[in-house]
């Protein structure tokens, strides 16, 4: 078993235990839904960066399993919402919670599950961390407003298309990190590294998802192949795409996308045209240059155990197929 699979499967109890005693405290209202989406199966790859990067920098203490926890309710939270403003059936192979519970009871247990997060981590009594928490929900919120804005525009350009995946996942990630670093009680210099890592992460973790959204079947993912294509989405492999068409066709197809939507032949032609052209490939090699940027950063790190495991970690996103 490889190292940070070890590492996992060694630290995922004491983080497993925090979500279960937050969600078993939850109202019984709130907790169905929040059991829902925290037993899908999700990577938990928010709480391990916290504390990898807390160890990492020096952070010896037990008590980092809340912290990471509440990361991990936080993301919960997005999806949750998530699923609703995109309307999505189905996410790690499960029917969506606002299918199963109602939209308002997903998007009220959503916000409750902010809430408790939020709880966790002002028992730190740390300004820093807070501040920096709050932060992260607040632009995770203003990306995703900024990509429902650029759903009803006619195209996206590529620096867009880059400030939404920063706003919308990249933020999160680099908090997971920052806070881990604000924990180790680390300088200043050592806490920005920590945060360029996480950034650089994150934007290539996006990158990565949105290549997986035309390469893979709904098998590996949990979801269908092609969905952001149906959901009128523009993220790279697509803009690429668009890139590569003569402005008549280009304009004629965004026109549909935007519109009442591809038919099911005309979906099945971008799907294998993006193929063809290799557009996911594309995308991946895209998000490498983030993947190496987050490498620099992690040389700035101590050499530890743990700073091994990170490395580890963007070798996983590297290959990513789920
Ligand atoms: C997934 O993107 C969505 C996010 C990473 C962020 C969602 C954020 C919100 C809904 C704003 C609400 C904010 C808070 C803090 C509750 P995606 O749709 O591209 O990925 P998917 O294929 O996994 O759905
Ligand atoms: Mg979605």
């Amino acid at each position: 078993m490889s190292a940070i699979k070890e590492y996992i499967q060694f630290n995922l109890p004491g983080i497993e235990s925090c979500l279960s005693e937050t969600v078993a405290g939850l109202n019984p209202l709130v907790k169905p839904v929040a059991t829902h989406i925290l037993e899908a199966g999700g990577k938990r790859l928010r709480p391990m960066l916290c504390l990898l990067t807390a160890r990492a920098l020096g952070y010896e203490g037990k008590d980092i399993y809340p912290l990471a926890a509440a990361l991990e309710l936080i993301h919960s939270a997005t999806l949750l919402h998530d699923d609703i403003l995109d309307q999505a059936e189905m996410r790690r192979g499960k029917t969506t919670a606002h299918i199963v519970f109602g939209v308002n009871e997903a998007i009220l247990a959503g916000d409750a599950l902010l809430a408790v997060a939020n709880r966790i981590v002002t028992e730190y009594e740390s300004l820093p961390l807070v501040r920096c928490i709050s932060q992260a929900i607040y632009w995770t919120a203003v990306g995703e407003i900024q990509e429902i804005q650029q759903l009803k525009e006619p195209s996206l350009t590529v620096e867009k298309y880059m400030e939404i995946v920063v706003g919308k996942t990249g933020y999160l990630l680099q908090t997971c990190c920052q806070s881990g670093a604000i924990m180790s009680g680390s300088l200043q210099e050592q806490v920005e590294a920590a945060k360029t890592f996480g950034l650089n992460l994150g934007i290539a973790f996006q990158l990565v998802d949105d290549a997986l959204d035309y390469s893979v079947s709904h098998l590996n993912t949990g979801k269908p192949k092609g969905g952001d294509l149906r959901e009128g989405k523009l993220t790279l492999p697509l803009i690429l795409f668009l890139q590569g068409m003569s402005r008549e066709k280009r304009d004629d197809l965004l026109k549909k996308i935007k519109g009442k939507g591809l038919d099911p032949f005309e979906q099945q032609w971008v799907l294998e045209e993006m193929e063809r052209k290799g557009l996911s490939r594309k995308t991946r090699d895209e998000s490498n240059k983030y993947l190496q940027a987050a490498a620099r950063s992690l040389n700035r790190f101590p050499d530890t155990r743990e700073r091994d495991l990170l490395y580890e970690v963007l070798e996983y996103i590297k290959d990513r197929e789920d």
